[in-house]
């Protein structure tokens, strides 16, 4: 590139949103855009004419201070009607370490920003917002959590010497709400962080190699927490600053795509497969359950109620036995011997017997309170009570406990 031309637009990838590991091999990279470098932080931007410059010399000032020759900037622009991919590519004759993509095709910030990291060289990626609302020091002590040997630094606004400038009581109502909604339906992925609405963070790019992103809506750290191999977090306080120039563009479509998101990353989180069998087992359960009842009433004249128990607590044997040895076997084999084995059965067997209650409760409440059909409410309460089994059981008996 001779000295005072524009860097090119960065071609905008296409297909899944997967970030690659960087190539390995020989240092002698031939082509610009496989010289791996240490950072690379993207800025996602949609109508910031007026922000770009500003952001592009304060970041470039910052890093040249920190790391100089061993970071890119990269400007993903949504096709913004107010050009801002233009400023920013004629912004690369002065700072060479900035690189812009326009996208033309695709819309919406979190795509922006993994498209972004799918185009970098970086060992470490990172995303800032265009409007100098995330103060662009911040990153040197999020690049000093990396260097302490963090997999993920994130920004935050609710640690110490956090918090947002003058928000509305509903802003902050609405971003504490959206909170605690991901608390109750992600608990696992949005409790691990004091700020899981921040739009400002980095990680190290092995943490998210080779795992296919799925995001909806703004909040792309959901979705790098969901579905990322990340074990230590780093936080750091930072103040919210006021917008100067141009607008928000958070609408309450971004809230509706914030809960899709979260629907879908629970899912994703949902070990399906665990679940069939779970069901299946349930399912030959019935038949145990209803052959000895049987065996029980015709051949040994047992009382009913007595029957009853027998055939539900032989029929909880077989599923446990199965569920130990099919639906959890890769986690009990790693907790082999008989006293492992009959405390996950006990385990079980209260959370099955709980499940009989439960089972009892949902029934009578359908029928006796809502007129429900008493074979509907039987079926439904048989789904609700399978999926309480499930995940208490996967989450109690068969509880996998990480062990550095
Ligand atoms: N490429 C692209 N495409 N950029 C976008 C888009 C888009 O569709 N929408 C917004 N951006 C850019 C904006 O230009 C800005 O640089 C940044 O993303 C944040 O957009 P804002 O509209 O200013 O969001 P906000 O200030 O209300 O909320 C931000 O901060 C919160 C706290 O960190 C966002 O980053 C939120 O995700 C974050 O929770
Ligand atoms: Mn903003």
């Amino acid at each position: 590139m001779t000295i005072n031309q524009v860097n090119e637009l960065l071609p905008v990838p296409s297909g899944p949103l997967e970030i690659l590991a960087l190539p390995t091999g020989g240092s002698n990279f031939t082509d610009a855009h496989t010289v791996s470098i240490y950072f690379s932080l993207i800025v996602p931007t949609y109508n910031e004419c007026k922000n770009v410059k500003t952001i592009v010399e304060q970041l470039s000032k910052l890093l040249d201070g920190m790391i100089p020759g061993n970071y890119e900037l990269i400007v993903v622009d949504d096709n913004s009607p107010d050009r801002t991919w233009e400023i920013a590519q004629s912004l690369t004759v002065e700072y060479p370490q900035l690189q812009v993509m326009r996208r033309e095709d695709e819309r919406g910030l979190s795509t922006a920003v993994i498209r972004g990291w799918q185009a970098s060289r970086g060992e470490v990626l990172g995303v800032i917002d265009a409007d100098l609302q995330h103060p662009p020091e911040t990153l040197l002590q999020l690049l000093a959590e990396i260097q302490r040997g963090a997999d993920l630094a994130a920004a935050s606004r609710h640690v110490a010497e956090g918090g947002v400038s003058d928000w509305s009581v509903i802003r902050r109502f609405l971003s504490r709400g959206a909170q605690t909604v991901g608390l109750i339906i992600l608990p696992g992925v949005v409790g691990r962080v004091s700020d899981p609405m921040s739009g400002y963070f980095m990680l190290r790019r092995n943490c998210i190699a080779g795992k296919t992103m799925n995001p909806a809506g703004y909040k792309i750290l959901i979705e790098v927490l969901g579905r990322g191999n990340i074990r230590w977090i780093g936080e750091v306080g930072y103040v919210f600053q006021e917008r100067k120039e141009g607008e928000s563009k958070v609408t309450s479509k971004q809230y509706i795509e914030y809960l899709r998101h979260l629907l879908i990353l629970r899912f994703a989180r949902w070990p399906m497969g665990k679940f069939v069998r779970f069901g299946i087992v349930g399912f030959s359960g019935v038949f145990v359950n209803m052959a000895v009842l049987y065996v029980l009433r015709t051949y040994l004249n047992l009382e009913l109620t007595r029957s009853l128990i027998f055939a539900a607590e032989l029929a909880i044997i077989s599923n446990f036995l199965w569920n130990d040895l099919w639906t959890f076997g890769d986690i009990s084999k790693r907790q082999p011997g008989i006293s492992q084995r009959f405390k996950r059965l006990l385990k079980f067997n209260t959370i099955c017997l709980m499940g009989l209650i439960l089972n009892v409760l949902l029934v009578n409440l359908m029928f006796n309170v809502f007129g429900m059909n008493e074979y509907l409410a039987n079926l439904i309460a048989i789904v609700a009570v399978t999926l309480w089994n499930f995940w208490i059981n996967m989450k109690l008996s068969w509880r996998v406990t990480e062990v550095d």
